[in-house]
């Protein structure tokens, strides 16, 4: 695949891009005629068939190299002992064609050695799926400029480094904001599979190394002859890349796909559906990867139906899949609904409760996947406790690269900090150094299997994931998942570098805006442990922080007028932080060493409660609410500085998504402070919140055709009260005289843009446009899409630099569509260095 052949004569000048490449767009480097000359003179690629992944390696170094260097270098299959060439293959082959191997150390599965100098390269995998890694990983060092001498292996941290993508097989993604699927349709597996290999490149390139391709709500007509066949075709498109196919599974298949009276695991009949389902799908797949179930949870069957354990449960898949080589993945997000009125109910518990008995009850090929935090991937959560209640159990972490309840890909956040505070936290086991990220890898506790998978949402955008920006995470995530260890910023700048530009002020920039993204978001949702405070019953997109309580999810604040957070001390509360190991309960067990980041996780606290930072706790939420909108303001200006140096198509794409952002951010921060200023009556001490002196509230403006509408819940809205128009086919007007000192401003207007209607408003100065703008976010942004007024819809649309008399005229015009009757919420005049 070679996209760009744009001559030499052409470099400098950046090209248009869609994203489609990602991180694997060999762009050609400055002065990469220079190099030229010290590079390799040919490939040597130690397997001549097409579908093997070192047949691929030398296919991908011939385009990497053309692509960054102009030169394109010829493949042969023959001897892997030629001067001045890239010898790519594994160990055994290269041995086998006379290849010294002298010096290079033993190798885990997927490993590979790579050994660079001068001309001659040696890019040796332990299978040729480690050959293919590092062919990659050489490709990755010469597309980021560096031509140095290498000489050194590698391996991964743990065997299992999957994604889970969450497909329906109607071709819907759950939390999917990147459009459809790129592996189903209308109940079936699509024809066109080139994008199935597209995203095996990218996930090899980062050494993931199996796809779990359906949602684990599965459903089981998977099974049927039709879709194995498809699945087989899947399969085929990822070999090249040494990519693994997974499937996810319904458990009660036996009975609704099946015919079976009953799914209970231990039943003879079912064992043998599971048997000849199993052995169908390795004929056509012979090296599926395995199995994720999950089961009892979230309305999904499972064996505790039957009164089976889960743990046997896991087994009914481990013994079918055994003699196959197969793995199960057996969630352990596994919890029942509770009632809030019970001070001592907790779903943070529920993990450890259900599988902490199961420990050494679960066959050698079954891994417990556990997701990071106890709840469910929320903007910060404590590790969760279950790394360390199995010692005899493979484990492996589950990750969202899918920003379900982080801004659903309209955010900017960078998350690989956030999945550091679990991979990097010390369980204390046994009073011993017990890293998650040791624990995943089999090492601490001496066990066969262990890893990670994260919950992709892939789609056919050609942005993969709905945004450029986003895709920081998915190659971080491959990346971390092979090492742990390595530092989220270094890998942040390898991204960049390959995905964007070299040049220092794009690294700079970006890594600028990155780096500052998550704590900006948690400092604009939800702070010190209370969760991230999105809609938990709706979209999981804008805020709803009384949707947290009062329902049967368990995701509670226990907020009201006096005091907030979830008391889960042991002494007087849930009884959560007795699940960790000594030294990490007396932690969480007093509020004293409680980390301030996490205090209203664990305890129950007034709003005056003072934090270690001096803070008290409803001033920090102001503060942080503004400091975190603040810091979202910033990154459009920081992005508008790289306007030339980053190609147009993606310059407008992210400028797009990081306006939306900031002005998102704000509707963030005011509906979380005015809900908790109007729940503890506790006024700001900088009087900022419920107070905004640059802004005209529409339900104030003289209308005609508009008239006010009460938004609920209540803080979604600036003063209340939003207006709607009267009609649903005929425009509505708004105006107002502007009594702000002559000047120059930024013009904000805050409105409603739901699913259902393309509304189109129009803004003028003094009967002079000043521009119209469509309520389609619905097409352009990809979040989950709400049909209300409400935090998930309220949008901000800037004009910047507006001159602005005092006396002058404002008027806007809004024309409904469908159900979305124009609404507006309010105007803001903001002179230069204020945000409101
Ligand atoms: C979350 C998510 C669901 C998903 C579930 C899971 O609750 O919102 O869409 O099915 O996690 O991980 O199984």
């Amino acid at each position: 695949m070679v996209r760009y052949l744009f001559s030499f004569a052409l470099f400098g000048l950046v090209a248009a891009e869609n994203g489609l490449n990602a991180w694997l767009r060999y762009a050609p480097i400055p002065n990469a005629q220079n190099y030229s000359a010290s590079l390799p003179s040919s490939i040597v690629s130690l397997n001549s068939t097409e579908t093997s992944p070192v047949y691929t390696a030398g296919t991908e170094l011939q385009n990497g190299i053309q692509g960054i260097f102009g030169k394109r270098l010829s493949i042969s299959h023959a001897n892997g002992t030629t001067s001045s060439s890239i010898v790519v293959g594994t160990v055994d082959e290269y041995a086998k064609t006379g290849g010294s191997v002298q010096g290079i150390p033993e190798l885990d599965e997927d490993g590979f050695w790579l050994s660079s100098k001068g001309g001659n390269v040696q890019i040796l995998g332990e299978n040729e799926r480690g050959a293919l890694y590092g062919a990659f990983e050489y490709l990755s060092m010469l597309a980021q400029g560096n031509l140095s001498s290498v000489a050194y292996a590698t391996n991964p941290n743990a065997p299992v480094r999957w994604v889970n993508q969450w497909d329906n097989l109607d071709g819907s993604i759950e939390r999917g904001y990147g459009g459809p699927s790129i592996f189903f349709e209308n109940g079936t597996i699509v024809n066109d599979l080139t994008r199935a290999g597209d995203y095996a490149r990218l996930l090899a390139s980062v050494r993931v190394n199996a796809v779990v391709v359906n949602n684990v709500n599965a459903n089981s007509t998977l099974l049927s002859t039709r879709n194995i066949q498809g699945l087989g075709r899947i399969a085929d498109a990822f070999r090249p890349y040494g990519v693994r196919l997974g499937i996810s599974l319904d458990f009660a298949s036996p009975m609704d796909f099946g015919g079976l009276p009953t799914y209970d695991p231990l039943d003879p009949s079912v064992i043998a559906f599971w048997t000849n389902v199993t052995n169908q799908i390795y004929e056509t797949v012979p090296d599926m990867a395995g199995y994720l179930v999950k089961a009892n949870s979230e309305g999904q069957a499972g064996p505790l139906t039957y009164n089976r354990t889960l743990s046997q449960g896991g087994n009914l898949f481990a013994k079918a899949l055994q003699p196959h080589g197969g793995i199960v993945m057996f969630r352990a997000f596994v919890y029942n609904m509770l009632n809030e009125s019970d001070w001592k109910a907790d779903r943070a518990n529920a993990a450890v409760q259900f599988f902490k008995d199961l420990d050494g009850q679960f066959d050698d090929n079954v891994v417990v996947q556990i997701k990071y935090g106890p709840i469910d991937f929320q903007v910060r959560e404590p590790t969760s406790p279950l790394f360390a209640n199995l010692l005899n159990t493979s484990t492996a972490i589950e990750l969202e690269v899918a920003q379900e309840y982080l801004g659903q890909q309209c955010h900017l956040v960078y998350l690989p900090p956030l999945w550091k505070t679990v991979l990097d936290f010390d369980l204390r086991v046994n009073n011993q150094s017990s890293l998650v990220r040791n624990i995943i890898s089999g090492k601490r506790f001496n066990r066969p299997l262990g890893g990670s998978a994260a919950v992709v949402n892939v789609g056919t955008n050609t942005t993969w994931l709905g945004s450029h920006l986003a895709m920081s995470n998915l190659y971080a995530y491959g990346r971390l998942a092979w090492d742990p260890a390595q530092d989220p910023q270094s890998i942040l700048q390898d991204w960049i570098r390959l995905t964007f530009s070299l040049d220092n002020e794009v690294i700079d920039t970006i890594t600028q805006m990155s780096m500052e993204s998550w704590p900006a978001y948690e400092s604009y949702s939800g702070n010190l442990g209370i969760q991230t405070l999105t809609d938990i019953l709706y979209t999981h997109f804008g805020p709803n922080p009384a949707s947290q309580d009062n329902n049967g999810y368990g995701q509670w604040t226990r907020a009201d007028h006096l005091t907030i957070g979830m008391d889960r001390t042991v002494s007087n509360g849930t009884g959560f932080s007795g699940q960790y190991p000594p030294e990490i309960y007396e932690m969480y067990e007093n509020i004293e060493t409680t980390p301030d980041n996490l205090l209203l996780w664990f305890h129950h606290v007034n709003y005056t409660q003072r934090l270690q930072s001096g803070q008290t706790v409803i001033q920090h939420f102001y503060d942080a609410h503004y400091s975190g909108a603040d810091t979202a303001q910033t990154f459009v200006p920081l992005w508008e500085s790289l306007e030339g140096k980053v190609d147009t198509e993606r310059y407008n794409d992210v400028l797009f998504r990081q306006t939306y952002q900031a002005g998102h951010s704000i509707v963030w921060r005011d509906a979380i402070n005015n809900y908790y200023y109007n729940l503890s009556g506790i006024p700001d001490e900088a009087n900022r919140v419920g107070n905004h002196p640059y802004r005209v509230e529409a339900e104030s403006m003289t209308l005609s055709g508009y008239e006010p509408y009460p938004v609920n819940p209540f803080e979604m809205a600036s003063n209340f009260t939003a207006i709607i128009t009267t009609s649903n086919n005929t425009a509505g007007t708004a105006m107002t005289t502007l009594q702000y000192p002559s000047g120059t401003y930024d013009l904000g207007v805050n409105y409603y843009d739901l699913i259902g209607g393309k509304s189109n408003w129009e803004i003028y100065l003094n009967n002079r446009t000043l521009g119209r703008w469509y309520g389609n976010n619905e097409d352009t942004l990809g979040h989950a899409p709400s049909t209300y007024l409400d935090g998930h819809s309220a949008t901000r649309i800037t004009f910047r630099d507006v001159q602005i008399q005092k006396g002058d005229m404002l008027k806007i015009v809004g024309m409904p569509n469908g159900i979305e009757p124009a609404p507006l919420d309010y105007v803001v005049v903001l002179p230069k260095g204020i945000v409101d």
